[in-house]
């Protein structure tokens, strides 16, 4: 199959699997389909060039899809070495007309060769997961700057990187911080990570949960969800926190609590999911037991200590595809699932379309209220308006088929007032 599209996928013949791949994620995007009809009537985004640097997953090409039909110029590239997708690759260049640059397993040269080549697109508008695009914009393609009006951000590492830009005095214009809707982190973070880092792990390894010691790293959106979804799955879950509001939570929610030295010699499975380095450092990696299994489902591949783990070893083998195994002087043996990159994505296929349609909902209305808005927005981390979030929060019920119960005008004015009491 040849193409005339801008694009470096693994094999563009791959392209008809991606297309029945996407277009089954897509029966599960109702609310992103609502949108996308709206826009091709519209064309909201009509004359805007964007470059996006996002997972390219079946989920991804559906948002894609719907900014093309709203008029949009879109490039994309992959926010992680390891979590695209090649039929979809393929299937965006070939079948949907959309250049895109990523390779599953590309090394960091091919990753930032691949930001750069979205950006020789000159955007007007990012569209970011983890503030790699926006930060090469800053460092080393600064010169395009003055064309862009903003961009949104999916991820909280992308969000936390941003909020440092902004207070450094960096950040050279407006950024949604999609992350922070509540129809984004309260369902992506938490039922989505939680589901696909439990689905990767059973993939890549076929271990049986029930009444394994799971310790999760991490009880922010996504470590609630992976350590819900263990927990029902029978594992006796560990949580470990740094913040003790967080702490007492997983408490009462009935876990364990306890530092990560004193967690890691009793685990067989561990998840960091915290967005911070080396939770996993060489003191606890130095306890593990023979046979545990670590995995990584934060943002960045820094969660867990690699360099120390190979000093740690004396040899290492692949033993299965994502499944890497350690093996210490004493001869103990530890296993690091798809070498410590969000594990959800490069063993599994990321979260759920069913998900991923509030998520890239929210991603495409904060595209088109950029477009409206950004002569009144300042070079800072805005939030996208909570009406939208309610509307997506509305349609999403609609398509589930579940009503709710509206105030009655005696209950409005009782919630409006301040006069009756006792
Ligand atoms: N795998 C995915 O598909 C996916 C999806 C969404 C977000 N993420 C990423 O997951 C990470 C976490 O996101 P979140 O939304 O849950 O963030 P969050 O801020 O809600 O939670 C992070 C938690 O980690 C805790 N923490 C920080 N350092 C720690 C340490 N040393 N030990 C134990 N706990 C520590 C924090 O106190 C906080 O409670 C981020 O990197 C985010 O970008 C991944």
């Amino acid at each position: 199959m040849t193409t005339s599209i801008r694009g470096d996928v693994k094999d563009i013949s791959f392209a008809p699997r991606g297309k029945d791949r996407i277009e089954w994620a897509a029966k599960d995007m109702p609310v992103l389909r609502l949108i996308r009809e709206r826009f091709a009537k519209d064309q909201p985004l009509q004359g805007v060039r964007m470059s996006g640097c996002l997972h390219i997953t079946t989920e991804t090409a559906n948002l894609a899809i719907t900014l093309k039909a709203g008029g949009a110029d879109l490039e994309l590239c992959a926010s992680n070495p390891l979590s695209t997708q090649d039929d979809v690759a393929a299937a965006l260049v070939s079948e949907y007309g959309i250049p895109t640059f990523a390779i599953k397993g590309e090394d960091e040269q091919t990753y930032y060769r691949h930001i750069n080549a979205v950006l020789d697109h000159e955007p007007n508008m990012t569209m970011d997961d983890g503030c790699d695009l926006v930060s090469t914009l800053h460092t080393t393609r600064s010169e395009l700057i003055p064309g862009i009006i903003g961009g949104m951000e999916e991820t909280t590492t992308g969000v936390i990187r941003l909020h440092s830009m902004e207070r450094n005095g960096v950040l050279r214009f407006p950024v949604l911080a999609v992350n922070e809707s509540d129809t984004k982190h309260l369902f992506d973070n938490r039922y989505g990570t939680g589901q696909s880092s439990i689905d990767a792990i059973i993939r890549a390894t076929n271990i049986l949960l029930a009444g394994r010691t799971f310790v999760v790293c991490g009880y922010g959106w996504c470590g609630r969800g992976v350590a819900s979804r263990a927990h029902g799955l029978g594992a006796n879950v560990i949580v470990t926190e740094v913040d003790p509001v967080r702490a007492l939570e997983a408490v009462m929610d009935g876990y364990r609590v306890m530092p990560m030295l004193e967690a890691a010699p009793l685990a067989d499975i561990i998840v960091t999911v915290t967005g911070d380095v080396n939770v996993l450092d060489r003191q606890h990696l130095e306890r593990l037991k023979d046979g545990a299994i670590i995995a990584n489902s934060g943002h960045f591949n820094d969660e867990i200590n690699i360099p120390a783990l190979e000093s740690l070893s004396t040899g290492k083998r692949r033993v299965r595809d994502f499944v890497d195994e350690y093996t210490y002087a004493d001869g103990r043996r530890v296993h690091l699932l798809a070498e410590g990159r969000l594990v959800n994505l490069s063993a599994a296929e990321g979260h759920p379309a069913s998900v991923m349609d509030m998520s890239f909902a929210n991603q495409a209305l904060g595209a088109e209220y950029m477009r409206q808005h950004a002569a009144e927005l300042q070079p800072r981390v805005y939030t996208l308006p909570p009406a939208i979030d309610r509307e997506i929060a509305r349609l999403k019920l609609q398509a589930m088929g579940v009503r709710i119960d509206i105030l009655t005008p005696e209950q409005e004015l009782y919630l409006n007032s301040w006069e009756s009491g006792t």
